[in-house]
């Protein structure tokens, strides 16, 4: 695992962008799973103004959204598939053939899970990941103790996730549930980014990168991928004891 601290969260997020950029100019066919949440919106936004600078085809590229609340339409500005569609998709040229999105009011989640696990067989897996680290260490929707034996699936949130997500709501949301890509997909994926930024993450991140590596701490298990880099601005970094 790499680690790399930068001095302020812009810079972290013009790296975290490079490497989606230099990915999609190297493999224009490349497989991509990216996460919502706060963590990567500037490296998002970034990403697109460099796209489109540069006249970035997107148009082979395979858009994976890493995960969804289930219960929450798309069109609720606090869904996954709203994020992605408001500052990635609707700006660059995927193929919406290319785009893979968990859809939360789906009736047969065992479907769905399979749907998009079949995706990824036929496409032989994850090229790039992007994910970021939720207040108690998970990664996606991949909550403490989910098995590292888990592709697709379904999963009961935990207390913390229920209401440090409602920070994406403009309502009160019970979040009880979530849809995401499993831990075995991250471990078999060629390379994973881990983002993360701000003083409040500097207790997990401390955690999952110096103390025990657990399926009780996700966000540990980035130190068995053979090629994951770590990406933090100073604040998140400030708890690391080197
Ligand atoms: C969102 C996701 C979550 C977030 C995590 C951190 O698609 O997969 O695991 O990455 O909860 O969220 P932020 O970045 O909002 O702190």
């Amino acid at each position: 695992m790499k680690l790399s601290v930068f001095s302020n969260y812009r810079l972290l997020s013009e790296n975290a962008s490079d490497e989606i950029i230099d990915l999609v100019k190297y493999k224009p066919t490349a497989v991509i799973c990216l996460a919502s949440g706060d963590t990567p919106r500037l490296c998002y936004q970034l990403l697109v103004e460099k796209a489109i600078a540069g006249n970035i085809d997107f148009r082979a590229i395979t858009f994976i959204g890493l995960d969804e609340w289930v219960g929450i339409p798309p069109a609720n500005e606090g869904s996954c598939h709203y994020f992605f569609d408001k500052f990635l998709l609707k700006h660059l040229n995927f193929s919406i053939s290319n785009i893979h999105l968990f859809d939360g009011l789906s009736t047969d989640f065992n479907e769905e899970c399979k749907k998009m696990d079949q995706v990824l067989n036929v496409k032989a897996g994850i090229d790039l990941m992007v994910v970021g680290v939720g207040m108690n260490g998970h990664i996606g929707f991949n909550e403490p103790g989910t098995s590292l034996n888990n592709y697709s699936h379904l999963v009961e949130l935990d207390n913390t996730t229920a209401s440090v997500g409602q920070k994406y709501f403009k309502e009160t949301t019970t979040l009880k549930y979530g849809i995401t890509i499993g831990l075995k997909h991250l471990l078999e994926a060629s390379k994973v980014l881990m983002l993360a930024s701000g003083f409040k993450k500097a207790p997990v991140i401390k955690k999952a990168l110096e103390e025990e590596i657990s399926d009780q701490m996700p966000a540990s298990i980035i130190r068995t991928h053979p090629n994951s880099e770590v990406m933090l601005d100073e604040e998140a970094a400030s708890m690391l004891s080197s």
